[in-house]
């Protein structure tokens, strides 16, 4: 079996430097690097067989309709899916997520409930919904003290809405700080979001969950759950989603919004059109190809790499950058205390008002960059909403203060080093902005 640190050379961005230096990429929660397996399937489409899928039948189309299915049928396994029927390409989660809201055929009274931070992904779909007046509310669950799903505010909220919730749509691993909603809790989820309602769905937000550890959907009873390709060593404008058979080919449960060529079996010039079965009555007009193939290399790359030794492998650089970062009076790390808890994400905040002496010098995640090739996120990673919600206890705490978050995130070719590294410049950049007014408590 090939060592997990000898993956690390099969990923070509990382073999280069500027300054003299390798580059530290910790910014995977928003976009992971490539491998060359996947890098040499998308070349391969577009050097030997860089037709349309779907259509045709000719020497190069049927490599394409191969490529693809075999694609479907990486992320069918990976994902534990009982069919590739299930496996609906997309653009991203993004799209995939509305895809749904805007396919099920709701009921004017349908409730929606989400967490209290979610992706904008998983929130203004829904949002949508209730703005149009096509279901009547969207009710977000709190989180427990320390940033995690709290099932005992789920059951409560369930129960408040008496048989009326009709989709449960949960951020699996959440990107703002990394914490993961175990499978016991997702399955209890599942039971009492049916027992409430036999015709709701629950759908898992999976964006930052497949790419980093096994998820097996039919193991946690979920209809749907969305991801993206490129969070998962795959090329951008991919995404997938997985629905249950049971239901997709069911037009009285759902009915793609999103139709024409590639969609249909037969059309008149009146009547409704003869859509195909799922997927591909989900996936309409030309498809990305390249990026499918590339997905499949991808899914099979994780596959050997294999999902648990990825997730073992961020949880040691985590509670190694977390002992670090604990070392240093002045950071907030955001979530739970206990690193195990929050996957590959750090994400964390400064006690002072400032995190720079002025607007025209470089920030903290500038400066990392710039002295030491280290990437990281520095804003709010699209949980606005959530940002939003706890500026009050910011004020109440801090008097005003509204802390800058910083994001690192670690994927399968990070190294302990690299964590050191980090840390170590980070030292220096809190040395040199020591005289900046430091807040005493957190
Ligand atoms: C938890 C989560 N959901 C949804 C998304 C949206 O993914 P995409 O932009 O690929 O659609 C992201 C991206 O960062 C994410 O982290």
């Amino acid at each position: 079996m090939t060592e997990l640190k000898d993956y690390r050379n099969l990923f070509p961005s990382l073999n280069q430097e500027r300054g003299g230096r390798p580059p530290i990429y910790f910014d995977n929660a928003c976009m992971t690097l490539k491998p060359q397996p996947v890098i040499d399937a998308i070349l391969d489409y577009y050097n030997r067989y860089p037709a349309c899928g779907e259509r045709s039948t000719h020497w190069f189309a049927a490599q394409v309709d191969k490529g693809v299915e075999e694609s479907r049928e990486a992320i069918r396994q990976l994902i534990g899916a009982s069919s590739i029927k299930e496996i609906v390409f997309t653009k991203n989660t993004t799209e995939a997520i509305n895809l749904v809201a805007q396919s099920l055929r709701w009921n004017p009274e349908d409730v929606v409930l989400t967490t209290d931070k979610e992706h904008n992904s998983n929130l203004c779909p829904w949002q949508e919904l209730v703005e149009r007046g096509i279901v009547s509310k969207h009710r977000a669950i709190p989180a427990d003290e320390q940033n995690r799903f709290h099932l005992e505010a789920f059951r409560k909220v369930l129960e408040e809405e008496g048989g009326k919730v009709r989709m449960v749509s949960l951020c699996h691993s959440s990107n703002l700080d990394g914490t993961s909603i175990p499978d016991e809790v997702i399955r209890e989820v599942v039971r009492l979001t049916r027992a409430q309602n036999p015709d709701a769905f629950v759908f898992l937000d999976a964006a930052q969950s497949v790419p980093h550890k096994q998820v097996n959907v039919q193991g946690l009873g979920v209809d749907f759950i969305a991801f993206s390709i490129h969070k998962m060593c795959g090329p951008t404008g991919v995404g997938v989603l997985y629905g249950r058979k049971e239901f997709l080919n069911d037009e009285s449960v759902i009915q793609p919004f999103i139709v024409g060529g590639g969609t249909v079996e037969d059309t008149h010039l009146f009547g409704h059109p003869r859509y195909f079965k799922a997927p591909y009555k989900f996936e309409a007009g030309l498809q990305n190809y390249a990026g499918i193939i590339g997905a499949g290399a991808a899914a099979r790359f994780l596959a050997e790499v294999g999902p648990e030794r990825i997730a073992e492998h961020e949880r040691v650089l985590n509670r190694a950058l977390t002992e670090r970062l604990q070392g240093f009076p002045e950071i907030k790390i955001l979530g739970p205390r206990d690193p195990d808890e929050r996957s590959g994400i750090c994400t964390f905040y400064l006690l002072k008002p400032a995190t720079r002496f002025s607007d025209s010098e470089p920030d903290i995640d500038e400066k990392l960059d710039g002295r030491a090739n280290i990437m990281i996120r520095k804003g709010t990673f699209c949980v606005h909403s959530w940002y939003h919600a706890h500026e009050e206890q910011f004020d109440a705490f801090w008097g005003g203060f509204r802390p800058t978050l910083f994001r690192a995130s670690f994927y399968l070719y990070n190294t302990l080093e690299e964590v050191e590294l980090f840390a170590s410049t980070m030292s220096r950049i809190l040395e040199e902005i020591a005289d900046l007014p430091t807040f005493a408590g957190g």
